[in-house]
């Protein structure tokens, strides 16, 4: 050995058979776990759980039926949410049945968030592992075109998450916020993607003026449809590349920028925030969704989806930003580095708020 370094040597130490014993049993667990994610989101997608949300128990053929599929497919189907406890089955009578209290996480109509919308991240991030797996062995990043669905979800995803939210809970952190939308500001979303969260503000603030800006044509086409079926004629969206906003000559004032999840993937996120400053007017406010999280792993240990989030975060977030040689921050960058990025562009005051309904994101409230 040369130089300083350092030899570590562990003790051999027995193997205690009954962890062993345990964590084989948790493996097994979640392969089922894993297993039942993907067969939520095809319940989802074929709109199979809201079927049976109306139905008394019923023999996979009624439902097939009713949802309009085809039955060899939804008996396997109503075979794995038997066995995975989702769905009751009558060996008796050969129906099934979903109970009420199931119904309530997994339907549109849900009362609280829908997680079989969430489920759909996992075959999604499932679509690219094998460029994933190049990334591991040779570096750089997937690009955002690898991944078919994603606008697609992550519209539902806020929709449910963020959309229904808005005048309860998040202008809300913002004295008199609510009050100048209506009087009429001009408002800026910066990675606005297909535009859910902005045209409900439209709709509710006529006076007010909104631009959204995604690099994506497909989420910027979408989101522009929504507003004109919407009769959203104070809103504008345009595809633009925000980390472009700090060189722009005039690129404001707002009295208004938000993010919705959209810093922690950008390639270049200081810039994007340095042009968030720029653009935002002396008495304007910064207001920012980020994902909620330490910036140390050690920290996240106790986090509810915790696992679930590194899995996006490497699986996506990190890798759309590497895909451009950008900093690759990823969705778990933390909250004591978004402080440090929110504090380098110019934001002097910036408060940390927690949503109860809300176990997913920070939201802070940066003004200059
Ligand atoms: C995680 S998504 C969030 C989308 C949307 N705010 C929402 O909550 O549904 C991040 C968005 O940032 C957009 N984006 C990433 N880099 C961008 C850039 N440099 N300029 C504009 N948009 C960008 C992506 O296309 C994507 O729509």
């Amino acid at each position: 050995m040369t130089g300083n370094a350092e030899t570590i040597i562990y003790e051999d130490h027995e193997t205690d058979q009954e962890a062993a014993d345990a964590f084989g049993e948790r493996m097994v667990d979640l392969l089922n776990s894993g297993a039942l994610s993907l067969m939520l989101s095809v319940g989802h997608r074929t709109g199979l759980f809201d079927t049976m949300s109306d139905m008394p128990p019923a023999t996979s053929a009624r439902i097939a039926e009713k949802a309009g599929l085809d039955e060899r497919y939804v008996r396997e189907w109503l075979g794995a949410m038997t066995v995975g406890g989702i769905v009751e089955n009558n060996a008796e009578s050969g129906t099934y049945y979903l109970p009420p209290e199931h119904a309530a996480s997994l339907c549109r109509q849900s009362p609280t968030d829908n997680m079989a919308v969430f489920a759909q991240y996992i075959p999604l991030l499932g679509s690219v592992e094998d460029d994933i797996v190049h990334c591991f062995k040779h570096g750089g990043g997937v690009p955002y075109e690898r991944f078919g669905r994603f606008h697609d979800v992550m519209a539902e995803d806020s929709g449910q998450s963020v959309v229904p939210a808005l005048e309860t809970h998040i202008l809300p952190l913002v004295p008199g916020l609510t009050n100048r939308l209506g009087q009429g500001i001009e408002v800026l979303d910066v990675g606005c993607g297909r535009g859910r969260a902005l045209n409900r503000l439209a709709t509710l603030f006529p006076r007010s003026r909104f631009t959204g800006y995604d690099l994506s044509e497909d989420a910027i086409r979408y989101a522009s449809q929504e507003a004109r079926a919407l009769g959203n004629n104070n809103i504008t969206f345009k595809v633009f590349d925000v980390s472009r906003l700090e060189l722009a000559d005039k690129p404001g004032p707002y009295h208004l920028i938000t993010t919705f999840d959209a810093v922690h993937d950008q390639r270049d996120p200081l810039s994007v925030l340095r042009g968030i400053r720029k653009a935002l007017a002396d008495d304007g406010v910064y207001l920012a969704q980020d994902i909620k999280g330490s910036s140390h792993h050690h920290g996240d240990r106790d986090h509810p989806i915790g696992p679930l989030l590194y899995t996006i975060s490497c699986m996506h977030c990190m890798t759309v930003s590497l895909a451009q040689d950008g900093e690759g921050l990823g969705a778990m960058w933390g909250r004591e580095k978004a402080l440090e990025y929110f504090q380098a562009a110019g934001f002097r005051t910036i408060d940390v708020h927690e949503l109860d309904h809300d176990f997913q994101n920070y939201w802070y409230v940066c003004r200059p």
